[in-house]
């Protein structure tokens, strides 16, 4: 945990922001895998871990914005648990960790959310997205446990991104930690991308970093020769010649802040022309978008900027065509880049996407677009000092995708789809860094992780 003064200062700082009622924080539940005491590997609820720190399943933090009062609901273990698990700290010595004196057993709190019931008081509460915390809320606010997200406060969403969308020093002294991990994860992946090795050793060595250094990995690796698929969670093949492989990374700290790094590989460690062509053209949509990341400029301005980037060089190339603006404004990019230019990272490696993604990237004035591809942009908002922010263009070979348009005749004014064939191969290429929005420019987080054509293959050899 964080000082207690972290968590006393946010709760202040969020009083400020909601001034009446009560609000319910409800900390994570062991999730069973298989029967009830084989569990995954337990995570806490972000936000929980933001204002309360404690790290363990089974509280409520309750604040009362009328009284200015916090507390906490628990259960003490008993002997039965500590026969099992040792000795364990009481609720009250947590709750002292992050500077709440007040604590109830679990049994008061169902008596305090009647009492605010009959006062009629607004009781605030974050979109829950595990089925326990729906169930658990249901039973407490008799309310129809399905129906809980479309009655989370919307007050208290708001406030909440508002405060940790700008990190603290101490958070980005955490990131920078997830950084570090995520070098020794994507050093280490590197240099095992050779010809004959399983996709499964390299996923396993570099998830044993994550767990070696840190909390574990931030969302599960997506490591592939197959890279044109997005998130590719599978890892059976064996890595060939003239493949190339997309590592997509992060560790967490044991405070469970992220990092999210993605490096794309040559299997035997040396770029083909056809390889380094396509490389070079996402290194540049990383490099230069990075170069003028800043306050006031906007995650969907710069993805705009990386989009036509991408289209020039492929035209440069020889597989798009016609002008440039032209193919960005209808869309035709998508077809290599499907997806957004990055997205918000802290506490979760998508930061806060549980509360709603539309909250976080978006406001009345700027509006999702339907546009494929652009759809998929997660945050569309100015960068502001503080933001922690993925760059991550990629260019992807999807056979499925190139197939349906080609099929369709679609945007045959800017594709040459004769000459995509020659490409096939490669898959998918993308190139992610995490950069800190600061007060004049940005700053690139961590240890730099080689990147250019020279840097991969020096470590790969
Ligand atoms: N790690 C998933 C992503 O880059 O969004
Ligand atoms: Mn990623
Ligand atoms: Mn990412």
């Amino acid at each position: 945990m964080f000082k207690s003064e972290v968590y006393i200062k946010r709760r202040e700082e969020l009083r400020k922001k909601l001034k009446a009622g009560i609000a319910l924080f409800i900390s994570n539940l062991e999730s069973p895998m298989n029967y009830p005491d084989n569990t995954y590997h337990f995570r806490q609820d972000s936000d929980f871990l933001y204002f309360f720190g404690i790290d363990l399943p089974g509280f409520v933090g309750l604040m009362d914005f009328d009284s200015g009062k916090d507390r906490i609901f628990g259960n003490d273990y008993g002997m039965d648990d500590i026969i099992w698990m040792g000795p364990q700290p009481t609720i009250k010595e947590l709750a002292i960790k992050c500077g709440i004196s007040d604590t109830a057993s679990m049994s008061k709190l169902t008596d305090a959310i009647k009492d605010a019931q009959l006062k009629k008081r607004k009781i605030h509460f974050l979109p829950p997205y595990r089925g326990e915390t729906k169930m658990k809320l249901g039973a407490l606010l008799k309310e129809n446990p399905c129906q809980m997200k479309t009655l989370a406060s919307v007050d208290l969403i708001k406030a909440v991104i508002s405060m940790r969308s700008i990190k603290e020093k101490v958070e980005i002294d955490e990131i920078e930690k997830a950084e570090d991990v995520a070098y020794e994860m994507h050093v280490t992946a590197m240099k095992m991308c050779k010809q004959g090795v399983r996709e499964q050793d390299i996923f396993g060595a570099i998830e044993g970093i994550a767990l070696a250094k840190g909390g574990g990995t931030s969302f599960p690796i997506i490591l592939s020769i197959n890279g044109q698929t997005l998130h590719n969670h599978s890892h059976g093949n064996i890595l060939t010649k003239g493949k190339m492989m997309v590592c997509d990374a992060g560790a967490e700290t044991n405070l469970h802040y992220a990092s999210d790094i993605t490096r794309t590989t040559p299997v035997g460690g040396k770029f083909n022309d056809k390889q380094k062509d396509i490389y070079e053209i996402v290194l540049k949509a990383n490099t230069e978008a990075i170069k003028v990341t800043r306050p006031g400029m906007s995650n969907r301005d710069l993805h705009f900027m990386a989009c036509k980037i991408i289209t020039a060089e492929m035209k440069n190339l020889g597989l798009m065509k016609g002008d440039v603006d032209d193919a960005v404004n209808a869309g035709a990019h998508a077809l290599f880049m499907p997806h957004g230019l990055g997205h918000l990272m802290g506490l979760d490696v998508h930061d806060m996407e549980a509360l709603g993604e539309n909250f976080i990237g978006y406001n009345d004035e700027v509006k999702r677009s339907e546009q494929f591809g652009t759809a998929f942009l997660r945050f569309a908002l100015p960068y502001k000092p503080g933001h922690v922010f993925t760059v991550e263009p990629g260019c992807y070979f999807i056979p499925e995708l190139i197939e349906k348009w080609k099929a369709e005749g679609k945007f045959k004014e800017f594709i040459n789809y004769s000459k995509i064939d020659a490409y096939m191969s490669i898959g998918g290429i993308r190139i992610e860094d995490n950069v800190l929005i600061t007060e004049k420019g940005h700053k690139v987080l961590g240890k730099p992780i080689p990147k250019t054509v020279k840097e991969v293959e020096s470590v790969c050899s």
